[in-house]
């Protein structure tokens, strides 16, 4: 129906006005468009090769990216189209029945940036980007000479984007002729302006798709996926920009929220074959895990274990040099790139190796998925992992792996075929740990299994009930643990409540945990600080923020208290106060309570944790009401941690 009205204005319209664009240093006369449309793409050049979607006939529309956020993607569904109209030079964006819209069409113009992110953000001000005019080749973006371009991209849809006008105006380091501005984009599908007659319903987004369209080089993309999905350069380094690109669409697909009302969720167990705990496990168990006869096993660990312990050297008998094919006991805190890198070539170099183990704390684990990962890429087999941890990170739990790039930023890679298939939870190994790491990492494991239970798509059973009674065992344990660090039936008790901490995600939950964690990341690796540590730092202050974000937040929170020894008082955020508190109180009480102003953080480094901690929010930016919120929430917590 609204097609048809839209029809007939349009036609009435296009007769209009005809001026000359105070914009266009090219004469070139502008057009008065239909009061409202729909953008609709053209290919301009015809037939084409295009390895990618179909960019011909897409609508418009904004895809939602996030709370208040949103990219210009295009479909070829028409219901999915968002309303345009022109506004002076704005392109605002709405849909049918809107009460708070319109929003603009939002060109990012960065200097020296090849093209340019295009959104339509519910957290934009109206008044924001103007530039915009329709002349007969459709709609035109002053900033731009180079003209629209669509392109299958990171949302596994197709997305619109800007060629950047300075290639064309001489402003920038690169003088392009006509000629070579178009060799120039031959990697990229395009919107391209073109002669054209402009009649329809529709303005047009005229898309230039190239003759022989080649995937962009990893070096384009990963530039643009830094600029363009607000990625700092540090969290993309290292990233296999194809397999990025997979496993978003992936992640899409598997990922279900869940929720207590209605009874909902997705549980995908992990690739675990055994889980063995005890005294003496991996004497009497860990060969029987090797996948053949003549396998040999690479250990992964840290220097620490190899040089001050005997437990490096009692694996290596174990495996005998019939199945031990070496040995990397150069993993430091965080998981350094470089180290990655020399492990995995060495992995690489010994195509009879077949399983890797890791023995230590999250470091080694960590790095044994990423050698995993990228042996894969490069020789494209699996390697059994089989893992021996001596903390309580849970990292044995994930099929994630982080590590830290030279900038001292976390990053990381994920996939089910890195899960360790074997677990070796040995009270032999774990006395050796020294006793303020193991009680530490106890928080971290604590960390989890808090955060699990806000968590929007972890499961009710088994995830969030047994993580509760995980978080009871770790009240109980953890002083236990501190007043005799050698109990054998302590440590191993600690080990099973530390896995049943995080082992339930099962492989559909992804992304992050929630803030505590995030600001774990913001904390841990740039300024050295302990994950554990960072987790005493913010859980107890985390729980209580989260409670006043939102009433099945506070519930979730509050339904902890009586498994920490509390009682409900019927009041949710009364109860979450309550649960922080004992949080704190357990820190305290196991002496680990600390401040950044000790660890040597500089207060001057407020924005930066809070930016890294909320994904990119400052206080310089311009924010939907309720990203000020969580900022201001998060600063409030974060100026206390000094
Ligand atoms: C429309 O405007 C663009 C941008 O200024 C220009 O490149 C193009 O030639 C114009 N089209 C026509 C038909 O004038
Ligand atoms: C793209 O889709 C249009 C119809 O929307 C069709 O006419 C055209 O042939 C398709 N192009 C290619 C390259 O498949
Ligand atoms: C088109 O979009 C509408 C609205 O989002 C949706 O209900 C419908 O299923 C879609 N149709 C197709 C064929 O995908
Ligand atoms: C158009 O822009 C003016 C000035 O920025 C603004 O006051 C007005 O509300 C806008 N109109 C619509 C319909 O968005
Ligand atoms: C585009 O137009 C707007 C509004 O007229 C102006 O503020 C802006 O500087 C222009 N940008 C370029 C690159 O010409
Ligand atoms: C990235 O992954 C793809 C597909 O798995 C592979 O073909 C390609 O060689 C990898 N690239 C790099 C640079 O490792």
């Amino acid at each position: 129906m609204f097609f048809i009205t839209v029809l007939a204005t349009a036609l009435l319209s296009i007769a209009g006005l005809v001026i000359a664009s105070p914009l266009d240093t090219r004469q070139t006369a502008t057009i008065t468009p239909p009061a409202q449309y729909y953008l609709r793409t053209k290919v301009v050049n015809g037939a084409h090769k295009d390895t990618g979607s179909n960019k011909t006939n897409l609508y418009v529309y904004s895809y939602h990216t996030g709370a208040g956020l949103g990219d210009a993607a295009l479909s070829s569904n028409s219901s999915r189209a968002w309303i345009g109209y022109l506004n002076g030079t704005q392109q605002l964006m709405t849909y049918a029945g809107n009460k708070v819209g319109p929003w603009p069409l939002s060109v990012f113009d960065v200097p020296y940036q090849e093209w340019n992110q295009v959104t339509i953000s519910v957290a934009s001000t109206p008044d924001y980007n103007p530039g915009f005019f329709f002349n007969s080749s459709g709609l035109q973006y002053n900033g731009s000479t180079g003209g629209w371009l669509a392109c299958d991209w990171w949302h596994g849809v197709p997305q619109l984007f800007q060629v950047n006008g300075y290639l064309n105006n001489g402003f920038g380091l690169l003088k392009y002729n006509a000629k070579d501005r178009i060799a120039f984009r031959v990697e990229i599908i395009k919107l391209f302006v073109e002669d054209d007659i402009f009649l329809s319903i529709f303005c047009l987004l005229q898309v230039f798709a190239q003759r022989h369209w080649t995937r962009p080089s990893d070096d384009l993309m990963l530039r643009a996926l830094q600029t363009k999905a607000h990625l700092s350069s540090a969290r993309t380094t290292g990233i296999n920009i194809t397999n990025f690109a997979i496993r978003q669409t992936r992640a899409k697909s598997s990922k279900m929220d869940s929720s207590l009302h209605p009874l909902t969720g997705l549980y995908k167990p992990n690739n675990l074959k055994a889980l063995y705990y005890g005294p003496n496990v991996v004497k009497d168990h860990l060969l029987s895990a090797l996948p053949t006869e003549t396998s040999k096993a690479f250990i992964i660990t840290g220097s620490s274990l190899a040089t001050k312990t005997p437990l490096i050297k009692t694996i290596e008998e174990l495996l005998t040099s019939k199945h031990h094919a070496g040995t990397f006991s150069n993993i430091k805190q965080h998981a350094p790139v470089a180290q990655l890198d020399e492990a995995t070539e060495i992995v690489k170099k010994d195509d009879t190796i077949d399983t890797i183990i890791s023995v230590g704390g999250g470091s080694p684990i960590d790095s044994a998925k990423a050698i995993t990962y990228r042996v894969n890429e490069a020789a494209g087999k699996w390697l059994l992992h089989i893992t021996i941890p001596t903390t309580l990170s849970a990292a044995e739990c994930t099929a994630g792996a982080g590590f830290t790039q030279s900038d001292g930023v976390k990053t990381g890679i994920a996939h089910p075929n890195v899960y360790p298939q074997y677990i070796f939870y040995d009270p032999k190994f774990g006395a050796y740990t020294p006793p303020h790491l193991f009680l530490s990492t106890g928080f971290r494991a604590l960390d989890h299994a808090v955060e699990a239970q806000y968590h929007p798509t972890t499961t009710w059973i088994p995830c969030r009930l047994v993580a509760l009674n995980a978080i009871s065992e770790l009240f109980k344990l953890l002083p236990k643990y501190k007043a005799n660090p050698k109990d054998e039936d302590t440590i191993t008790g600690l080990f099973l409540a530390a896995y049943a901490t995080l082992a339930y995600f099962g492989l559909n939950v992804k992304g992050g945990l929630g803030l505590s964690h995030q600001l774990g990341y913001a904390l841990g690796s740039p300024y050295g600080i302990p994950h554990g540590i960072t987790s005493c730092l913010t859980l107890g202050h985390v729980a209580k923020l989260k409670a006043r974000q939102s009433s099945d937040n506070a519930e979730n929170v509050a339904a902890i208290l009586p498994y920490i020894g509390g009682k409900r008082s019927g009041d949710d955020v009364a109860d979450a106060d309550a649960v922080g508190d004992k949080i704190l109180g357990l820190v305290e009480e196991l002496g680990l309570k600390t401040t950044l102003t000790e660890k040597g953080v500089g207060k001057d480094q407020l924005d930066v944790i809070c930016a890294r901690a909320t994904g990119g929010l400052t206080p310089q930016k311009e924010n939907s009401q309720q990203e000020e919120e969580t900022l201001k929430a998060v600063r409030g917590l974060v100026e206390k941690l000094w």
